[in-house]
């Protein structure tokens, strides 16, 4: 089964090897990449693929799911490159990682009545273990959504949404989310360094912290909440830490912060739509 690429930079390039690595054939896929430079990485990762400089009917012909992986401000042409060779390609669907690019403005580039199916990475897709969002309207078929979730399965976990808008949620959440949990880390290994630890110690100490902590949450049952309270005795030292964070309102601030994101996905969708 046929897997075609528009656009073959970082994110293709991870969800292909992730493919690969579960046994799916590297002449599965075709990936259109107009950077020549970009190709040759391509060809010395993935030998058998089919590489192209553009999109021709030959990209699609036969390809069960076409994977639009541009950035955002190239997805415009690149749909517009792609439409005319729709028609004649029967059975295939769209999958769109693209952020802030709403099925909408891509179904009126592309012009034809074709499946889309809409995702939300987020960068540790990159090493595998990315969390992504995806949402497909009522006139997905089963399979094509299956083939779809199969793509970005390669990259980490998926999540799927039953509304187009809760992909702005997902953005404010989870494809932001990395940069919070770094911003969490400088502050860590900041306040390591002023309390004594030289730069490579605090850091270790931070990521220990934050790594260890999360596997002890996943392997746990209990709510992240109760956790806390567990390693909360009264009088101690980590209730002092958390009233102090409390009484600069932290907590309020990162679920403000995570609701502003979301906000910001939704107005670059905005934007990207009046651009249609
Ligand atoms: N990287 C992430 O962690 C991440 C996370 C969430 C979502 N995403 C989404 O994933 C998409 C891809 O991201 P990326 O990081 O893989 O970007 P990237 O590394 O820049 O890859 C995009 C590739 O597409 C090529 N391209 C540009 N215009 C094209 C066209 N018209 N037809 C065919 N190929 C074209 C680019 O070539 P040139 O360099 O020559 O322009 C580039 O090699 C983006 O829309 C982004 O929003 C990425």
């Amino acid at each position: 089964m046929t897997i075609t690429f528009i656009g073959g930079g970082n994110m293709a390039t991870a969800l292909i090897g992730g493919l690969v690595a579960r046994g799916r054939p590297e002449r599965d896929f075709r990936v259109v990449e107009p950077s020549a430079e970009q190709r040759r990485r391509l060809a010395a990762r993935f030998p058998a693929a089919v590489l192209l400089p553009a999109t021709d009917a030959g990209a699609v012909a036969g390809s069960a799911l076409v994977v639009l992986a541009v950035k955002p401000q190239s997805m415009r042409e690149a749909a517009l490159a792609l439409a005319p060779h729709l028609a004649a390609a029967s059975g295939l669907a769209i999958l769109t990682i693209a952020a802030g690019i709403r099925r909408a403005d891509l179904a009126h580039w592309l012009g034809s009545p074709v499946p889309i199916i809409r995702a939300m990475p987020n960068t540790p897709a990159l090493i595998g273990k990315g969390i992504t969002g995806l949402y497909a309207a009522p006139d997905v078929a089963a399979d094509e959504l299956a083939l779809a979730a199969e793509v970005l399965e390669a990259a980490g976990e998926v999540i799927r949404v039953d509304r187009e808008s809760m992909l702005d949620a997902i953005t404010g959440v989870s494809g932001s989310g990395p940069a919070y949990v770094f911003y969490f880390l400088e502050a860590c290994e900041e306040a390591a360094r002023d309390l004594g630890f030289a730069g490579a110690d605090a850091r270790r100490l931070a990521y220990a912290t934050f790594s260890g902590a999360i596997a002890l949450a996943q392997a746990s049952a209990e709510a992240p909440a109760v956790l806390r309270a567990q390693v909360t005795s009264k009088g101690g030292t980590t209730e002092r830490g958390i009233a102090a964070m409390d009484a600069a309102g932290v907590k309020a601030a990162i679920v403000a912060g995570v609701k502003a994101a979301a906000q910001r996905a939704q107005e670059l969708g905005d934007a990207f739509g009046s651009g249609a």
